[in-house]
């Protein structure tokens, strides 16, 4: 059985002069444990509102969302939000760290809601997170005082603390330069596939994306798979389609950025 199963979801808007947006309109993806999946597309075609609705942030408008084989439409509002806290961590493109507060503060908020034993030992766990993203030495440093690729570390520290059975990431390195990004992508990977998570991450940048196992990209409110890591080709956003051209005789280890500098994002609004 899948971890995650939607069928046919959609997600639609009321907009203030009363027409619909249509921003899902029939997605349909079945993740398992500790699979790594990305989904692509250019600003504004629901990639955080498809995240959102798999970390139980949002519901569907119609269609069905499964979670090990259980309708999140039946659980109570209750156990809706007992399952976002014990199954899902979040890692955001801008951190969003408790600012005024330590790295091992930010680490151990998440246990504070924790019950038995991780609570008691929250700082323990917490202190032993930060080490293993390379902060042990830093556990007492503000946000602010810390690099963008060290406050994402934190946040990956942060997301994994109650060892979520999903890691879902809204464009993790998009606040970061292409190396720093590289580096926090490896770590969440590397972390991920430790703990057995499974990762969703959703990004706008190719070469981030082509370092998950299964690729899908969203486009007019549907997952259209994709093949991202053909031998010899490089995947550039060509307007709003990925496509791969060959790439002389260089064959691109797995994981080399594609595209050297992702264009710009475009705030783009769906069809009405
Ligand atoms: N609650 C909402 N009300 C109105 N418009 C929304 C709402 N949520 C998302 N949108 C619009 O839906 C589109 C998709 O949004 P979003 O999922 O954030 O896209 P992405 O993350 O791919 O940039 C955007 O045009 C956005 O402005
Ligand atoms: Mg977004």
């Amino acid at each position: 059985m899948a971890l995650l199963e939607l069928t046919d979801v959609t997600r639609s808007v009321r907009l203030p002069d009363d027409s619909m947006l249509h921003i899902l309109t029939g997605v349909t993806l079945s993740v398992d444990a500790g699979e790594h999946v990305s989904v692509v597309g250019r600003s504004g075609t629901g990639k955080s509102t498809l995240l959102n609705i798999l970390g139980l942030l949002d519901a569907p408008t119609s269609g069905e969302y499964a979670l090990d084989g259980t309708p999140i439409g039946r659980l109570s509002g209750r156990a809706r939000a007992r399952r976002r806290g014990d199954d899902f961590g979040f890692v955001f493109q801008q951190f969003n760290l408790l600012p005024g507060r330590t790295a091992l503060e930010n680490v151990a908020a998440p246990l504070l809601y924790a019950r038995g034993r991780a609570f008691w030992s929250r700082s323990r766990l917490a202190a032993e997170m930060l080490d293993r993203v390379g902060l042990g030495a830093r556990l007492d440093a503000m946000p602010e005082k810390l690099s963008g690729g060290e406050q994402q570390r934190v946040a990956i520290a942060r997301a994994l603390v109650r060892r979520p059975r999903v890691i879902l990431a809204d464009e993790p390195t998009g606040a970061l330069d292409v190396d720093t990004g590289g580096e926090v992508m490896s770590l969440l990977d590397e972390i991920a596939s430790d703990t057995g998570a499974a990762l969703i991450a959703i990004t706008h940048d190719l070469a981030v994306a082509a370092r998950a196992q299964r690729h899908y990209r969203l486009a007019d409110g549907v997952l259209v798979p994709l093949t991202l890591d053909s031998p010899g080709h490089v995947t550039e956003w060509v307007g709003d389609l990925p496509v791969s051209r060959p790439h002389g005789a260089v064959t691109l280890p797995s994981g080399t950025p594609a595209v050297a500098a992702p264009p710009a994002p475009q705030h783009v609004r769906g069809p009405a």
